[in-house]
């Protein structure tokens, strides 16, 4: 075997053989490996194949068990393990690899080798994503009397997307490398070249072409964005040739016949945004809720989007989820409120704890044409700032267009008294949208939580993954541990969750040393976990584990349920 660059060194142990002899050999995978069978999005199962490949390659070697390359395995046996993070990129992909090991998120149909851009939510992912929904849910329907939550479905009548303007304009233009057969999206080929000249310091051939690329997107000029991209000399990162085909617009909505018949007025679409499932509800609430403006209508669900290319893990995925809510204004107030919502969306994400210093507001100069006002809320990802959240002015653009494509007044009847003593009457509400991504939330809150920590002292070295959610967050608020599985302690650990599950996520475990469950907790960021032992059954007491401190204390069992439901109470990221 050709010698490499050590990322990992794994044991390896033979098929029947291995058990009996225990015999093991350190394989040497490159880096190459790693960040491809991450690309690949399958994960342990590629690392596996490309163990294979190289092991078949020497004859005397035969096929190794590959259930054993699981890198949690080499966790829990304290095998040799990943080294901790060097950079940016590379806690990126640790952080992937943990989310998978850790059951938060798995490459969809992972065993017929993945679906791009998409991704399933693993037992805990699920966890995490569900108190995401409810810490957003109760911040905005909850804790504002005037925002009421609705949850509309995903078909909707075709006709809407004409009338938001889907139909005809939500569009990438894409082309393709005749070599490589591989498709981009044109605009981000060139905002490549773009970072590229910036990096370089060349940042007025930059802005020059920044400027081309604007005015060429702006008057949907396909020819000109290809005769930049050969102008420019860009090539296909996969073939490395400039043999390109023409600029073609690319619609990102998926559809599908609805009933048996293909015909093509049964043509309906995936929502690509959840944002019209409560434009053309807006009649139906506001009656039935009898509000009053401003009020706001709130949801979450899923979107779709055929995205041309789908990058970085889940921030760019063809299926998403979406928190939305639109917010009916009296026109002529709608940048106070605009003001109002980009603040208090601001201080939403702040009050998970995360430093402002990782936020940014980043102002949309160029505005889509329904819109008089937008912001995106960017968190600093390790591979740069990227958009988790818009707040958009969208005008009375949505309801007009319904208005006019259905034929129903999308009306709002104000009895308050103007300036001039007179009703304000009857007007087409305006609009201001709050937009954040549920899978790019998560992603956030992950990277904000995960840590690798040095616990090396001067007799051991020493280390662990935690993730430090903030508790109310945490998918598993408590783990119970009896010291042993003897004496009657797993019957007592028993007896406690049985009244713990009923307030909160608690998950038993009796298997391995206390040491290594910690671990194991501290890798899903369980915020505490709690060991019953001998004198447990003498006076009730158990050890409370603090997740972030170590630190333990010996408190009655009694009072869990109080010290558990302080410090995973909504109230500390709420109020
Ligand atoms: N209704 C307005 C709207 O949909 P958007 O900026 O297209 O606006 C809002 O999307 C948010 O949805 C984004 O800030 C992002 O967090 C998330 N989002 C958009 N496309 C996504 C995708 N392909 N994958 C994951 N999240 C996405």
């Amino acid at each position: 075997m050709a010698a490499i660059p050590a990322l990992w060194l794994m044991p390896v142990q033979y098929k029947r053989t291995a058990r009996a002899a225990g015999n093991a050999l350190f394989l040497v995978l490159s880096p190459e490996s790693i960040v491809q069978s991450q690309n690949n999005c399958t994960g342990t199962f590629f690392l596996a194949q490309v163990c294979s490949a190289r092991i078949k390659n020497d004859s005397k070697l035969r096929t190794p068990d590959f259930r054993l390359f699981r890198p949690h395995i080499f966790h829990q046996k304290n095998y040799l393990c990943p080294v901790m993070s060097k950079n940016t990129d590379e806690l990126f992909k640790n952080v992937i690899s943990h989310a998978k090991e850790y059951g938060f998120v798995f490459p969809s149909s992972e065993i017929y080798d993945g679906l791009s851009a998409v991704y399933d939510y693993g037992q805990n992912g699920a966890e995490l994503k569900n108190n995401i929904k409810t810490y957003w849910w109760k911040s905005m329907v909850q804790m504002h009397e005037n925002i009421v939550g609705i949850d509309s479905a995903i078909f909707m009548h075709p006709k809407i997307w004409k009338a938001s303007g889907h139909v005809d304009g939500f569009n990438d233009p894409m082309i393709d490398n005749k070599d490589s057969k591989k498709r981009y999206r044109a605009d981000q080929l060139i905002e490549d070249k773009i970072a590229k000249l910036d990096a370089e310091g060349k940042t007025d051939e930059a802005e020059v072409l920044q400027a081309d690329m604007d005015a060429a997107l702006k008057s949907e000029d396909l020819q000109r964005l290809k005769e930049i991209i050969i102008n420019n000399k860009i090539t296909c990162p996969v073939s490395g040739t400039a043999n390109w085909t023409d600029v073609r617009q690319f619609n990102l909505m998926f559809s599908t016949q609805m009933g048996a018949m293909a015909e093509e007025s049964s043509e309906i679409y995936l929502r690509p945004e959840t944002a019209q499932g409560i434009f053309v509800n807006f009649l139906n609430v506001q009656k039935s809720g009898r509000m009053k403006i401003p009020f706001g209508i709130a949801q979450i669900g899923k979107a779709f989007r055929n995205e041309v290319i789908a990058r970085q893990f889940i921030i760019r995925m063809r299926e998403f989820e979406q928190m939305e809510m639109q917010f009916f204004v009296r026109p002529g107030t709608e940048m106070e409120w605009y003001k109002y919502w980009k603040e208090a969306r601001l201080k939403w994400h702040l009050g998970l704890g995360t430093s402002s210093t990782k936020y940014r507001y980043h102002d949309h100069t160029k505005l889509a044409h329904y819109a008089n006002a937008a912001v995106d809320i960017e968190y600093e990802f390790p591979f740069g700032f990227k958009e988790v959240e818009g707040i958009h002015s969208r005008t009375d653009f949505d309801l007009s267009q319904h208005q006019q494509y259905s034929g129903k007044k999308m009306q709002y009847f104000d009895p308050e008294l103007g300036e001039d003593g007179k009703p304000y009457g009857n007007y087409i509400p305006y609009v201001i949208e709050t937009s954040i991504g549920l899978d790019r939330m998560f992603l956030l809150t992950l990277m904000n939580a995960y840590e690798e920590e040095d616990l090396s002292t001067e007799e051991k070295q020493d280390s662990r993954v935690v993730l430090r959610f903030p508790p109310a967050l945490a998918p598993v608020k408590a783990a119970i541990f009896p010291l042993t599985k003897k004496d009657g302690l797993p019957e007592k650990a028993r007896e406690i969750m049985d009244r713990l599950k009923l307030d909160f996520q608690i998950q038993y475990e009796e298997k391995d040393a206390i040491g290594k469950r910690y671990r194991r907790q501290d890798a899903i960021g369980t915020p505490f976990c709690i060991t019953v032992d001998h004198q447990t059954l003498e006076d009730d007491t158990v050890t409370i584990r603090h997740r972030d401190t170590m630190a333990q204390e010996r408190v009655p069992s009694a009072d869990l349920e109080r010290i558990i439901g302080d410090l995973v109470s909504w109230k500390k990221v709420l109020a």
